[in-house]
């Protein structure tokens, strides 16, 4: 396909950074095109754990050129460290290899401050955000006051939407208890020094990647957060501030609308949320544990952002198939089926009973998971890789999502690893 675009089906942290990474070294760019710093990805690699916040997974990879789209909410503090860490690791990051859109916004103390305040005000309505300013970015962006990689290369400028901006920040926060101001002239420094380093990195990219298109060049887009936390079909208000759904990739890419597109959705074999909001299928009971891990693995189920412990449940058909839906996804890729080793009964999700509802997502507390239980299996199945190994309970509880999705399978990782990974058709090695 000329544009593939991966995003994750559930709540976030489905997994996406494995198939990224093993999808891009087919790729000639893979492009960021939502969120900020919010988002976690992990990549395991050997005995090395890579954890990006903002760069895409792609990066990692020696082959493509890895994007940040217009779309996106960036700290630019964050991306320098995240440059450095992967400098020092060997990763050559330099503007061949890295373009940012000169039309993303800048994320800054401010809006990371506005965020804490926000949450702070809620209360028990908390979002439980990641405080990292995403959703006051937004605002900015959207209220028209938001600040641009462009305005980087324009140094009077940055400064003076700095100064306004941060002036409106310390004046919200100056009387509220548990709250401090920003002195604005260490932020107008800060600010100033990071765009002489950016400068070489911010590029036109819908006009880099149109033309890509047009020499025939391979994109992949890949998504950050999950369908579920949308801005406009997710949750809302317990989602994040940007639209992480498939066509967003076009808009923020500023690709037009290419023919050749398939679009990757990404779950894992259960259900995880990080956060506040509804969430049908959670459990609490002795599945929790086993659900979740530890938290002595870097897979187990730990926000990467935050640390925070996810919440758990059995995997909820009714919201995939929805997600399934509106992002046009064309085929699957399951991750950590191996996690359910062990488990006498797997179940999923197929219908909620009780009153009829609009929008499942905006009920609040008052849907009834109907489930279909599946005999559960025995084994680690982490060193598995042809699909008829697997034990045929395993095989029979991913054809059942299958059938229930009527989208294929394509891929089912069953661990942290590159290679750890069946691939059901071979057209994709
Ligand atoms: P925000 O994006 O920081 O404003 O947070 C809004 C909601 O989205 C919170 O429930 C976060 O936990 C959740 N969230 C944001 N980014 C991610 C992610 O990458 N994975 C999982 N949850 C996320």
């Amino acid at each position: 396909m000329a544009l593939d675009i991966l995003i994750g089906v559930q709540w976030g942290d489905e997994g996406k950074g494995r198939f990224v990474d093993l999808l891009s070294q087919q790729m000639d760019y893979v492009a960021r095109f939502a969120g900020g710093d919010n988002a976690g990805h992990t990549i395991h690699i050997g005995e090395r754990v890579f954890k990006l916040h903002l760069l895409p997974s792609g990066m990692i990879d020696p082959r493509p050129i890895s994007v940040l789209g217009a779309g996106m909410v960036i700290n630019p503090v964050v991306l320098l460290k995240e440059m450095e860490f992967l400098r020092e690791s060997g990763i050559p990051v330099n503007p061949s290899r890295l373009l940012i859109s000169h039309r993303a916004h800048l994320v800054t103390p401010g809006h990371r401050l506005l965020d804490q305040l926000n949450e702070a005000r809620r209360g028990a309505q908390k979002i439980g955000t990641t405080g990292r300013g995403i959703g006051p970015a937004y605002v900015d962006k959207v209220n028209r006051s938001g600040i641009l990689f462009n305005d980087l290369l324009i140094p009077d400028r940055l400064i003076d939407k700095l100064t306004m901006h941060m002036e409106e920040v310390n004046q919200r926060v100056r009387d509220v208890v548990g709250f401090e101001t920003i002195p604005v002239d260490q932020v107008i420094d800060d600010y100033t020094a990071m765009a002489e380093i950016l400068r070489p990195y911010i590029a036109d990219v819908g006009e880099v990647l149109r033309q890509a298109l047009s020499r025939g060049k391979r994109i992949l887009a890949e998504g950050a957060q999950g369908a579920l936390l949308d801005i406009d079909h997710g949750g809302y208000p317990f989602v994040t501030s940007s639209s992480c759904l498939a066509p967003n990739a076009l808009l923020s890419l500023g690709v037009g609308m290419p023919k050749d597109v398939r679009v990757i959705g990404v779950f894992k074999a259960f259900q995880t949320r990080v956060g506040e909001g509804d969430f049908p299928t959670e459990v609490f009971d002795e599945t929790t544990a086993i659900l979740r891990g530890d938290g002595s693995k870097p897979w187990d189920e730990f926000g990467t952002t935050t640390g925070r412990p996810r919440r758990v449940g059995w995997l909820d058909g009714v919201l995939l198939r929805q997600m399934a839906a509106l992002n046009g996804v064309s085929v699957l890729g399951l991750t950590k089926l191996d996690v359910l080793s062990g488990l006498p009964v797997v179940k999923m999700c197929t219908a909620y009973g009780g009153q009829k509802v609009l929008d499942p997502l905006l009920v609040q507390g008052q849907v009834e998971p109907t489930y279909q239980d599946f005999p559960g299996w025995e084994g680690d199945l982490q060193s598995v890789r042809k699909w008829l190994d697997l034990p045929s309970n395993a095989r029979h509880y991913v054809e059942a999502i299958e059938a229930f999705m009527d989208i294929p399978i394509r891929w089912v990782s069953v661990g942290p690893e590159r290679q750890q990974v069946i691939y059901r058709d071979e057209d994709d090695r």
